[in-house]
């Protein structure tokens, strides 16, 4: 597997400079590095920016900014990406990352619940979502943004594989993250108001498109 995966990342387009040297600080720097997307998805997520076209996209959960910087990377002249963080002291580390990047003028970095914020601001008719936050809480996340998104738009939920604890007939009451990402699961299996599929991409990215009402 992991041969293959180098064969993927030496038949790709390279993550860049910038990126790389992101991704090293973050691993270097940083508690569970593995959290950042890194090269693959990373690239994935720019593609699959430059495929929907957002005039406006969020991201829920920053971290060090590696997938904030990817998707920017993808977004036209004038399309914004609004992303949130809500680990206050992670913002030392990734504001100057972001400030200091080919991109900074097309990201808005909050520190703060994604959940509480995204309503306070006001945002809607969002194109592009990227859910990349608390486990526990993604049917939240997603049952408060399918009434922002502009119909069309598109909900990207990243981790829906879980390192395959999805699968797991029993999982222990304890294990919310895994109870947490296996319920959304189910719920989206059956909503009939998106459109969805899940891509066997590093940890399973879901892609989810919402039908008009
Ligand atoms: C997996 S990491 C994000 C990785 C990043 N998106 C990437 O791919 O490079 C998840 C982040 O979400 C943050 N988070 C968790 N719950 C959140 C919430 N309710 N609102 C905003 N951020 C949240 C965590 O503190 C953590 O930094």
């Amino acid at each position: 597997m992991d041969s293959l995966d180098e064969y993927i990342r030496s038949h790709i387009d390279p993550e860049g400079d910038y990126l790389h040297r992101l991704y090293r600080d973050t691993q270097l720097r940083l508690s569970y590095g593995q959290m950042a997307s890194g090269h693959v998805q990373g690239r994935l997520l720019k593609m699959l920016t430059r495929m929907v076209r957002p005039k406006l996209a969020v991201e829920l959960g920053t971290f060090s900014g590696y997938s904030a910087l990817c998707i920017a990377e993808g977004l036209a002249e004038g399309a914004l990406l609004h992303t949130f963080e809500i680990y206050d002291e992670q913002e030392d580390f990734t504001r100057p990352w972001l400030e200091g990047s080919a991109y900074a003028d097309r990201i808005r970095f909050h520190i703060g619940d994604a959940l509480r914020m995204i309503p306070e601001m006001g945002l809607t008719d969002i194109d592009m979502a990227f859910i990349d936050a608390d486990k526990r809480h993604y049917i939240e996340f997603y049952e408060m943004l399918l009434p922002r998104m502009r119909p069309g738009g598109f909900i990207i939920a990243d981790n829906t594989l879980w390192y395959g604890h999805v699968i797991e007939e029993h999982t222990r009451e304890s294990d919310q993250q895994t109870l947490g990402i296996k319920a959304f699961n189910d719920l989206l299996a059956h909503d009939p108001r998106v459109e969805k599929v899940i891509v066997p991409v590093r940890d399973g990215l879901t892609l989810i498109q919402v039908l008009p009402q």
